[in-house]
């Protein structure tokens, strides 16, 4: 028992929880043949070479954003990875897919902890236990 109690303090300590949490910050954006920003922010595909962290006190994201074809503009992707501004952006919101304008879409994906918007679904998870844990812990 004394154990598991001292994984669960260890995990959390490692992942980081509370004030002094990062996030991953970056954009990509592919724009027809275009493509600026850093590569490693795409989701999936993110690797963490030369991209910064922010100190965040609140939840990091990974968000992407996709545009039709206009006729004027070409498809375009945006990768944004980064952390929840709440005064200015309001709370995270979990989104997937959604149309916020026609042929724009939104998927975001919140979470807590250190550099918590790193690779894809199965670290937010992770982070989405912990969160709990901290909340215990701390
Ligand atoms: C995160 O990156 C964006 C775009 O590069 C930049 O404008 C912003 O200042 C960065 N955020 C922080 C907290 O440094």
């Amino acid at each position: 028992m004394n154990h598991l109690v001292i994984i669960v303090i260890a995990t959390v300590a490692f992942f980081g929880c509370g004030a002094d949490a990062q996030c991953y910050n970056c954009t990509y954006t592919i724009m027809g043949e275009m493509m600026v920003g850093q590569k490693g922010c795409m989701e999936p595909g993110f690797d963490s070479t030369g991209i910064e962290t922010v100190p965040c006190e609140n939840k990091c994201k990974i968000s992407k954003m996709e545009m039709a074809d206009t006729g004027i503009t070409p498809q375009m992707t945006v990768y944004i990875r980064g952390c929840q501004n709440k005064a200015v952006e309001g709370p995270c919101v979990d989104v997937d897919a959604m149309e916020v304008t026609a042929g724009t879409t939104i998927t975001q994906t919140c979470c807590e902890g250190a550099k918590c918007n790193n690779a894809g679904l199965i670290q937010l998870s992770i982070a989405l236990i912990l969160a709990p844990l901290c909340a215990l812990v701390f």
